[in-house]
């Protein structure tokens, strides 16, 4: 009787092939759309161009400041690159936080904490005074019409700082920066962190040309054929795109795939309505699904003996860390149910079983739509350059990926499954998105000097 319940409450979570293959072939369509000129304006998945168009070749060399805003870690860094015959990044880097209260005060705010942190990260390294050229890495959805111009289409994840929406982050940050008026600084470009991650990888491997975030959200980046991309002037060579594909489904393309639990989660979020393919596949959601999971199923008398605490009530309990210990074959169950009971739920032998099989589900549907969105990508790219069979490499960074036991293998299986015809290597940036856009500014830099 009750496993009956488990299996009836679970089964929409399930996918079959034929409903992941529907999901690829609605994915495709979306990025047809968003890179039209005709249909960009309504699309879901924006296509946004990056204005980086090549991966790097190993000539690039200076140093750098990077930031790295919007991921779990906001962090300054020095990138020292040398090009010469013994290629070489050397980087130092400070973790900063940022409190809650700065992520959804004002812009000002924002801007001058930042600002605040590499004046503190010069001092730290002995290079106040120092004007340095500066790659910007910004994990939210900008539309740039040059490399150092980003305008914020709208914040997503925890962030919401009024006056952003609709500005150039670059002139916000110029902007406190001579608030400051402590140091200058050279804002060379402003980077998605898909593209970040796609150059750092590309610096170890030139057959990397996409780049996968899944992290607090997940977002996609890859080189597209110039002649595609219509919303930029000329035909030739190609140009990295950040597909944004959180807002995947915006428009009610999955409506079908998400389940009463999506919507639960969607509703209590900070964007109501947006990210809806971000929300059924990154840690800052995942947790948040399983807990609504775990509610419904409490309410029918089937975990914790029916009895809902207010601990179980409480918003983000389930961090990406929990689901991904709680999920780790190495662990007994009794160790289940000390994690459980660390996260102040008292749970019996036969609690901790369903609540492993509750972020089993969630997690291999997470993984298993990610792989229905990068085997589009994939066979776009492999189409678009005429062949039958396509080597290529995904640079990925983000928590869910790199700290999940499962996730990255369901990824992987699924990708093999809907894109038969491409052989995907899947390569884990160890180095952050900072890397990259040092790389990236070390082009800007070198093009900017030669054109004086
Ligand atoms: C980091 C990158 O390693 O991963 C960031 O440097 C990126 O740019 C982040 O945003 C994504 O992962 P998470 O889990 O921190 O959101
Ligand atoms: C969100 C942002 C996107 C970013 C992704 C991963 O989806 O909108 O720009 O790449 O998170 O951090």
């Amino acid at each position: 009787e009750q496993r009956k319940l488990i299996d009836a409450t679970l089964a929409p979570l399930k996918l079959s092939l034929t409903q992941l293959l529907d999901v690829k072939r609605r994915m495709r369509q979306e990025m047809d759309r968003g890179l039209a000129r005709d249909s960009h304006a309504t699309a879901s998945v924006k296509m946004l161009p990056s204005y980086v168009r090549s991966t790097p070749d190993g000539s690039e060399n200076g140093d750098f400041l990077s930031l790295d805003l919007g991921g779990t870690n906001f962090r300054v860094l020095l990138v020292k690159i040398r090009s010469s015959k013994k290629r070489s990044v050397e980087m130092h880097n400070k973790i900063y936080p940022i409190p809650a209260e700065i992520m959804q005060g004002s812009a000002e705010d924002l801007f001058d904490h930042i600002v605040g942190c590499i004046s503190d990260f010069l001092d730290y390294m002995g290079m106040a005074g120092w004007r340095l050229p500066l790659g910007f890495t910004f994990s939210f959805p900008c539309r740039q019409t040059s490399l150092d111009v980003g305008f914020l289409v709208n914040w997503t994840k925890g962030f919401k700082a009024s006056g952003c929406e609709g500005k150039d982050v670059v002139m916000l940050l110029r902007e406190a920066i001579q608030r400051r008026n402590e140091f200058e600084l050279d804002v060379v470009a402003v980077v998605n962190d898909t593209v970040g991650t796609m150059m750092t990888c590309a610096y170890e491997d030139p057959k990397c040309e996409i780049g996968l975030i899944v992290g607090t959200g997940s977002n996609c980046c890859y080189m597209e054929e110039m002649r595609n991309v219509e919303l930029v002037e000329g035909d030739s060579g190609r140009m990295c795109i950040n597909m944004e594909w959180g807002a995947f489904g915006d428009s009610g393309v999955i409506d079908d795939i998400r389940t009463e639990y999506d919507q639960l989660v969607d509703a209590g979020s900070l964007n109501p309505g947006k990210q809806r393919f971000e929300k059924l596949m990154s840690g800052m959601y995942l947790g948040e699904i399983v807990r609504n999971i775990l509610m419904d199923f409490t309410k029918s008398g089937l975990l914790f003996r029916g009895k809902i605490s207010e601990r179980l009530k409480t918003r983000g309990i389930f961090e990406t860390k929990f689901l991904s210990q709680i999920e780790s074959d190495r662990l007994a169950l009794l160790q289940v149910r000390n994690i459980l009971h660390e996260l102040g739920l008292e749970s019996t032998c036969d609690d901790s079983i369903i609540v492993k099989e509750v972020c089993g589900v969630v997690s291999r549907r997470a993984a298993q739509m990610c792989g229905a969105g990068m085997a589009a990508i994939v066979d776009k790219i492999r189409e678009n350059r005429g062949l039958e069979h396509l080597k290529v490499t995904v640079g990925v960074d983000g928590s869910m990926y790199k700290l999940h036991p499962h996730f990255a293998r369901f990824l992987h299986d699924t990708v093999k499954q809907l894109s038969p015809k491409c052989e995907v290597k899947f390569l884990q940036s160890e180095d952050g998105s900072g890397k990259g856009a040092a790389l990236i500014t070390a082009v800007a830099c070198r093009f900017r000097n030669s054109s004086e």
